[in-house]
């Protein structure tokens, strides 16, 4: 297990060490990777470090905003791009298509703010599984979100390389990072689109969000590796004196080590039924919820 006081000193030295006076810039997701990396380099270089980011539409309740709070002190560039991603999304069914279309977007977005503020060194929350990962041709690392990026950086520095998940936690608390962050379940890059099976519309984007955080809320004190909503259809409903066409979530609650492999949570009846009566009450456009039994294999955690 890394040290974590001599793993930040360190790394704020390569950091300052390799930019000098230049400028980096970092893509700041909220996840635990990318947040540690800010901090760290924000020790290191303080207001040359710009990290940035995407605000995709597709991010769980409250999420984008917090974030703002959390990096307030600095030269945070936010962008809002609901619209952008939300309209790129428009009629796309297939869920490879969808996550292409996601990661390709907030690329050529990243690149748009490189360019506009002439960084020269890019950041990167790599950490050492996703570098075996990439020897193993699944994911080529010097690019952001699976994407090569089509623009000249100086240099890239990539202070997580060696450390694994639960040392990169370690570090975040070490640094004071609220555990929001140090403690953040695994949230996918394609965000909430890959919790609404086929199609993505505001209106389902809305839906799943609420009924994630009802979820969330009423699990918290589980012990899990994830647990979230997900919406997979529609159905046949009754609600006050009408019968109505609405939409199913089903609630998603997992045990896991690592995320190859899974096993559902034994819920309580009582919570799941709470869930499910809070989430169509609360919910007008719902009609049913389900809990997913299925373990991975043959099922994976999330839905596309
Ligand atoms: P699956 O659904 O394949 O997911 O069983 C395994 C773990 O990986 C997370 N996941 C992702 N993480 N970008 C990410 O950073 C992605 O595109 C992505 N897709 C899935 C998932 O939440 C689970 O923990």
């Amino acid at each position: 297990m890394v040290k974590p006081e001599k793993f930040v000193k360190e790394a704020i030295e390569e950091i300052r060490n390799t930019v000098g006076d230049g400028k980096a810039i970092i893509a700041l997701s909220g996840g635990v990777d990318s947040s540690v990396c800010t901090m760290l380099a924000y020790r290191a270089i303080e207001d040359n470090l710009i990290p940035v980011f995407v605000d995709t539409g597709l991010m769980r309740l409250g999420e984008p905003e917090r974030i703002r709070e959390i990096f307030s002190k600095m030269n945070l560039v936010f962008v809002e791009a609901k619209d952008e991603f939300l309209s790129a999304l428009k009629g796309v069914e297939d869920p490879e298509e969808k996550r292409k279309i996601i990661g390709e977007l907030f690329v050529r977005v990243f690149e748009r703010v490189a360019r506009e503020k002439n960084a020269e060194y890019l950041i990167q929350g790599t950490i050492y599984p996703d570098i075996i990962e990439s020897q193993g041709g699944i994911k080529s690392h010097h690019n952001v979100g699976g994407f090569p990026i089509d623009y000249e950086f100086k240099g890239v520095i990539e202070p997580l390389r060696e450390l694994y998940k639960d040392e990169v936690r370690e570090v975040a608390r070490y640094l004071g990072l609220p555990e929001e962050i140090s403690e953040r379940m695994p949230f996918p890059g394609p965000g909430l689109a890959v919790r609404i099976v086929g199609e993505v519309t505001p209106e389902k984007v809305e839906v799943v969000r609420r009924a994630n955080a009802i979820v969330e809320e009423e699990l918290k004190d589980y012990e899990k590796w994830q647990c979230f909503a997900a919406l997979v259809g529609k159905a046949t409903g009754v609600k006050g004196d009408n019968r109505v066409w609405g939409y199913i979530i089903s609630v998603r609650a997992v045990g896991s080590r690592d995320g190859m492999t899974a096993d559902p949570v034994k819920v309580d009846y009582d919570v799941l039924k709470k869930i499910a009566l809070r989430i169509t009450g609360e919910i007008p456009e719902v009609a049913r919820v389900v809990y997913d039994i299925t373990p991975k294999p043959p099922a994976t955690i999330e839905y596309e």
